[in-house]
C-alpha cells in the first residue's frame, strides 16, 4: 500500500505524523517512510543521520531500475528501527530527486509498496497542482491531508478539496489538535476524517529526535492516536465514509460555526459521498 501524506498550506506536523503512524503500525505491517516533501528534508537532522542513502541515492537507483527491492536499499534505520528514506535538506537536490523518484507512476514507490504487507507512507510535505511530489499523490492508494482542526486552515482546505479529488477519488483528512469536532468537520466539508492527532509536545519530541521513548510512543496520546488511524488506514476501501471516525476525545467548542461553508458551498456538495 502506498500512503501520501501532505498538508496544503503550514506545518500541521506531516513529518511528525508519518513517523508516528509508522512507528504504531500493526505487527502484519511493514511501514517504511519516504520523505519525498520538494521543501527539502528535516528527518535526518533531526535524528543527526547520514543524508546517504535516502532519496537522492533512490533516484539515482531508479534511473537504472525499479523492482521491488530498490526502495529498501536506500532506507536508514531511526533509534526504535523504523526505516526511513531521508529527503536531502536543499530543496533543490530534493525537487532533482523527486523528478527521477516520480517517473512512471512513481513505479519505484510502487514496485515496493504492492508488495505483501509492505507499507510505504511518502510525505509529501505542502501540496499543490505544481508540485513534483505529485505523480505520487497521484499514484498513491490514500491520500492523507493533515490540517490543523482551525479556522484558516480548514478555510485553505475546504476551497481546495475538489483539486484534491481530482488527484485522487477520496481524498481524506487527519485533524491535528484541538478545535473544531471532527464529527462537524466531516459534516460540513464532505470528506472522510481518518482521525485526530491530538497536540502532544512530549509525543512530537521522541519523532523529533530531542527525546527519548521513554516507555514507548504508543503510550503517549500522539502515539495512541496513530496506532487508531491503521483502522480505516487498513480497511477497504482505503478511506473511511465520512463521519464514520467519531472524535475521540472532547475537544473545546469553536467560536463559531466552521469558517467554510458559505464560502465553498458547491466545492462542498461536490465532494460528498
Ligand atoms: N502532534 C503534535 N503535537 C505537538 N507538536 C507537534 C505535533 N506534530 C508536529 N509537532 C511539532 O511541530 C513542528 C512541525 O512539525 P513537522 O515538521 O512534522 O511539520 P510538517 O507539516 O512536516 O512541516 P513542513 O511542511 O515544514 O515539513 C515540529 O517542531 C514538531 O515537533
Ligand atoms: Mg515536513
Amino acid at each position: 500500500m502506498l500512503v501520501a501524506l501532505c498538508s496544503f498550506k503550514g506545518s500541521p506536523g506531516v513529518t511528525t505524523s508519518a513517523l508516528a503512524i509508522a512507528a504504531c503500525s500493526p505487527t502484519h505491517a511493514q511501514p517504511v517512510v519516504v520523505e519525498c516533501d520538494p521543501a527539502g528534508g528535516d528527518i535526518f537532522a533531526r535524528f543527526r543521520l547520514q543524508p546517504i542513502p535516502g532519496l537522492v541515492s533512490l533516484a539515482a537507483a531508479a534511473r537504472r531500475g525499479v523492482g521491488p527491492g530498490v526502495l529498501a536499499q536506500h532506507t536508514q534505520r531511526l533509534p526504535g528501527g523504523l526505516p526511513v528514506v531521508v529527503g536531502p535538506a536543499g530543496a533543490e537536490q530534493a525537487r532533482a530527486a523527486l523528478g527521477e523518484i516520480t517517473h512512471h507512476q512513481a513505479a519505484v514507490l510502487r514496485a515496493a509498496a504492492d508488495q505483501d504487507g509492505m507499507v510505504v507512507l511518502a510525505d509529501c510535505g505542502r501540496v499543490d497542482p505544481d508540485s513534483p511530489a505529485l505523480p505520487i499523490v497521484r499514484a498513491a492508494d490514500a491520500l492523507v491531508l493533515l490540517v490543523h482542526a482551525r479556522d484558516d486552515e480548514l478555510a485553505h482546505v475546504a476551497t481546495r478539496l475538489d483539486t484534491a479529488a481530482r488527484w485522487t477519488p477520496k481524498p481524506c483528512l487527519v485533524l491535528v489538535g484541538n478545535g473544531y469536532p471532527t464529527s462537524e468537520v466531516a459534516r460540513v466539508l464532505g470528506v472522510g476524517v481518518m482521525g485526530r492527532i491530538p497536540h502532544d509536545p512530549k509525543g512530537a519530541a521522541i519523532l523529533s529526535g530531542t527525546a527519548h521513548a521513554g516507555r514507548g510512543l504508543q503510550r503517549t496520546p500522539l502515539g495512541r492516536a496513530a496506532t487508531r488511524i491503521w483502522t480505516p488506514l487498513s480497511a477497504p476501501p482505503t478511506v473511511a465514509p465520512v463521519g464514520s471516525q467519531p472524535s475521540t476525545k472532547p475537544v473545546p467548542p469553536p467560536r463559531s460555526g466552521l469558517p467554510v461553508g458559505s464560502v465553498t458551498r458547491t466545492s462542498v456538495n461536490r465532494t460528498q459521498p
